[in-house]
């Protein structure tokens, strides 16, 4: 099987979008770098943050938030310290766990998906059975899973969404991550971790409870808690940097006034997530679903593709009303009172906002 053109595929990783960049950090990069990283955690830190190298080239940012933040996350990775990155959903915890693989290891595709489905064989490892009714155990009938994989090569493993794994099979990382070392009993060998081994696990603050972390593998953590976007702002500028390359990797066109209907899809999912007006004035009830920065990429960039073809090309409050409807009216009943009430008392009452209005009646809701 020949490799796709990086150009055909639909969602490069990190480390291929980013491969120029990546490059040129490490070129000016003289600060020290632990074993096995590709960059210095300074350098890291760059990648993340976004900034102008000695060499004047701009180095976009990925995460946009407290640096303090991404500093300590990265600190956590140079020591024998797991990484867990915990909060609401949509706050960057899967965004900036790839970033940062990408940038330590080189390699962020070293991943499991953490569901009440996974078994011990995705964090120890399998068996091939093909192999291992012919040959019987050998190493060449093992599977290695990512985390082992991760171990061999001194590089990060991603886990995705930790507390849903059963906690028996979460119980297969404790010795992983503080003897740094997977036993196989069946071939009578163990997998020691090279240096530069390390985990990154994401956890949702609304899943806990699921299956929260028994406090022997909490202990092999570090926690950092991210936040959502502190202003509407900072939001804006998440949600505006996203709809663009994502625009430009669908080959969207780029639309005038989109900053318009961005500014206008974050107003309302701050005001609803918060149960009051950006004036304070006026208190609101929440809707049951989550109104992120990654709901409200989604709704601009379907906007986006209506207003590219099937509108003027200009993106008009028509093009997004639907999107913001549907991400707040989860439930229809309860939801639905609770945009009504939005509508109403907030929407309406602002005279620039008469276009999105109308289209938010249109839509028969
Ligand atoms: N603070 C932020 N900085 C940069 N991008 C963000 C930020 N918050 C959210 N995003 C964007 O939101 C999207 C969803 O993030 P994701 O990592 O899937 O969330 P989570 O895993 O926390 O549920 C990503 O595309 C990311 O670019
Ligand atoms: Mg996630």
């Amino acid at each position: 099987m020949t490799a796709p053109d990086q150009a055909e595929l639909l969602r490069p990783h990190a480390e291929q979008t980013f491969a120029t960049e990546l490059a040129a950090l490490a070129a000016v990069d003289d600060r020290p770098r632990p074993p096995s990283w590709k960059l210095s955690p300074s350098a890291v830190v760059t990648y993340l943050l976004g900034g102008v190298l000695h060499d004047g080239t701009p180095i976009t940012p990925k995460y946009i938030g407290p640096r303090r933040l991404m500093e300590v996350a990265v600190a956590t990775l140079a020591t024998d310290r797991a990484l867990l990155l915990l909060g609401v959903p949509g706050t960057a915890k899967t965004w900036v766990s790839e970033h940062l693989a990408a940038a330590v290891s080189g390699d962020s595709t070293l991943l499991v998906q953490g569901t009440s489905g996974t078994a011990e064989e995705s964090i120890r490892y399998g068996w091939n059975y093909a192999r291992l009714l012919a040959e019987g155990p050998t190493r060449g009938a093992m599977v290695p899973s990512p985390v082992m994989t991760a171990m061999q090569q001194g590089a990060i493993a991603r886990i995705e969404e930790l507390t849903r794994i059963p906690s028996d099979v979460q119980d297969a990382l404790i010795t992983v991550l503080s003897e740094k070392t997977l036993p196989v009993p069946e071939l009578g060998i163990e997998v020691q971790a090279r240096r530069g081994f390390s985990v990154i696990a994401t956890a949702n603050d609304r899943d806990r409870g699921v299956n929260d972390l028994s406090s022997a593998l909490r202990r092999r953590f570090n926690t950092v808690v991210l936040p959502l976007p502190a202003t509407a702002e900072e939001e804006v500028e998440i949600v505006t940097g996203r709809v663009a390359a994502l625009g430009e990797s669908l080959q969207l066109p780029e639309l005038p006034s989109a900053a318009e209907e961005i500014r206008r899809v974050v107003t309302v999912f701050r005001e609803l997530r918060a149960g009051r007006t950006e004036d304070g004035r006026t208190a609101l009830k929440s809707p049951s679903g989550t109104l992120s920065a990654a709901e409200a990429i989604s709704v601009v960039t379907s906007g986006i593709a209506l207003a590219a073809h099937f509108g003027d090309g200009v993106l008009r409050a028509g093009d997004v009303a639907g999107g913001i409807v549907g991400a707040v009216v989860k439930d229809p009943g309860p939801d639905g009172v609770v945009w009504n009430e939005y509508l109403e008392a907030v929407v309406r009452q602002r005279r620039d906002w008469a276009d999105f209005y109308r289209a938010c009646r249109d839509l028969g809701s």
